[in-house]
């Protein structure tokens, strides 16, 4: 049964609309890209439109390989702690990664779906271009990436078998489903779909968001603008507005980018982390081992369609033990300098008052650990590692995915109890 059979009314009124739009999608599509190319010239989008778009390169790795494959070590830890847009080049072929976690996420998606319905999933009818651009794209993209885990049944990339899930997608019209659900069957990343609409301003349209962790619903996002869904971000108005508004002006679908935040926490559900579930004033049961913590890299992408000209962003939670990364120089110094001298509305917004005090015996023990193992001095400043911002190990990537050195991680890795996934 397709997700949208268990979801609200809306959603069936939607449907109805989503078929009738589909008749006259084609023709359309063709007229849009006319369109929107005169539109380009108006609006000053484009100055380089027929720079080519980058295509990914193919990585021949087996479902079998998947199970033990990781993604890059994130360590998006800086210090000094400014807000900036900190967006830094992508490389296309990492825009939807692969990792050993695939499946847990793409079954947390389903379920998610299923019981949340609109809180997680929805899209306002001057998205469906944008929507089945993205669709196609994303096809496209783990077809061409992931040869063996994403293969061609018909000759074409209209119908595909996703090997790791076994099931075949068919993206010939009329689609049985929104096209947002065959992005969800296909990558493990929530996508926000983002247009300029006639009063010149961002707003997003459209969202696939299972694991927002917490902090926000989805569907009380669709339909504002970028300003109004940053309200509650720390130093927006005064630090990011007004270049991240530059950047959507700017932004060509050849030039994609990526940034990465972060949070702690104490658990490692996808949807709503255990540090947003407390409530106002909170503070973590002091029943917790400390060895317990985790933290959260929220790891953003963000690229123009060059169709439909909507902006996709995406965000892909990945979490990382603490025990994990406490040989790593520094991480567990970094750590503790943030949640305790950060700058104050990110203490607040990141709810780091709620466990630090709890956390930090623990930190100052690998602190310590770390000066003992000659891993790090006394003096050794306190900085933004030089592989900012990933672990210092990533240049040593690996056939099976980028895999700690340190012989702590794999003790870890080996010992990582699954129920720890479990919601
Ligand atoms: C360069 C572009 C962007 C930057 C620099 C940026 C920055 C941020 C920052 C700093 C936060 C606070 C959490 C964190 O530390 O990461 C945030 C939250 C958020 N961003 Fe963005 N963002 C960008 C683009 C977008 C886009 C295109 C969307 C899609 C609509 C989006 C949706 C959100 C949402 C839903 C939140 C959570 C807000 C909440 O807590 O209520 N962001 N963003």
């Amino acid at each position: 049964m397709g997700y949208l059979e268990y979801t609200l009314p809306p959603v069936v009124i939607l449907s109805v609309a989503l078929a009738i739009r589909q008749y006259y999608s084609s023709s359309q599509r063709k007229k849009a890209a006319v369109d929107s190319k005169k539109g380009s010239e108006k609006k000053g989008y484009y100055a380089a439109e027929d720079e080519p778009i980058p295509e990914p390169t193919p990585l021949m790795i087996t479902p079998e390989q998947v199970k033990s494959y990781d993604d890059r070590p994130w360590r998006p830890f800086r210090w000094p702690y400014h807000q900036t847009m900190s967006i830094f080049k992508l490389d296309v072929n990492h825009w939807l990664d692969m990792d050993k976690f695939y499946w847990h996420y793409i079954q947390e998606k389903e379920r998610i779906y299923h019981e949340y319905g609109d809180q997680n999933i929805g899209w306002l009818p001057e998205s469906w271009d944008a929507c089945v651009e993205l669709m196609e794209i994303v096809r496209d993209h783990m077809v061409k990436r992931y040869p063996l885990l994403f293969t061609k049944v018909d000759g074409s990339n209209k119908i595909i078998k996703n090997e790791l899930t076994g099931e075949t997608l068919d993206t010939t019209f009329p689609l049985k489903e929104h096209p947002l659900v065959y992005v969800s069957k296909m990558a493990k990343e929530d996508f926000y779909i983002v247009l300029k609409r006639d009063d010149g301003r961002h707003y997003m349209v459209a969202g696939a968001v299972p694991f927002p962790g917490g902090s926000f619903a989805i569907k009380d996002k669709i339909g504002k603008h970028i300003d109004q869904i940053h309200s509650d971000v720390p130093y927006y108005e005064t630090k990011l507005k007004r270049s991240m508004e530059r950047w959507f002006e700017r932004m060509q679908p050849s030039e994609l980018v990526e940034r990465a935040s972060w949070y702690m926490t104490w658990d490692r559900k996808l949807m709503c982390s255990n540090v947003y579930a407390l409530k106002a004033d909170e503070k973590i049961d002091s029943d917790i081992p400390p060895t317990e913590f985790n933290f959260r890299v929220e790891r953003q992408t963000l690229r123009r369609l060059p169709r439909s000209k909507a902006i996709i962003f995406t965000n892909h939670p990945v979490y990382y033990g603490i025990e994990e990364v406490k040989d790593e120089p520094l991480i567990p110094s970094l750590i503790k300098k943030i949640i305790f001298e950060g700058p104050e509305d990110i203490i607040k917004y990141k709810n780091f008052e709620s466990f630090r005090d709890h956390a930090a015996p623990y930190l100052d023990s690998l602190i310590q650990r770390q000066i003992d193992l000659g891993i790090i001095k006394e003096d050794t400043p306190i900085k933004t590692l030089d592989t900012y911002p990933f672990a210092h190990f990533v240049k040593d990537a690996q056939p099976d995915g980028w895999k700690s050195p340190h012989e702590s991680a794999k003790e870890y890795q080996k010992n990582l109890d699954p129920k720890k996934f479990e919601v």
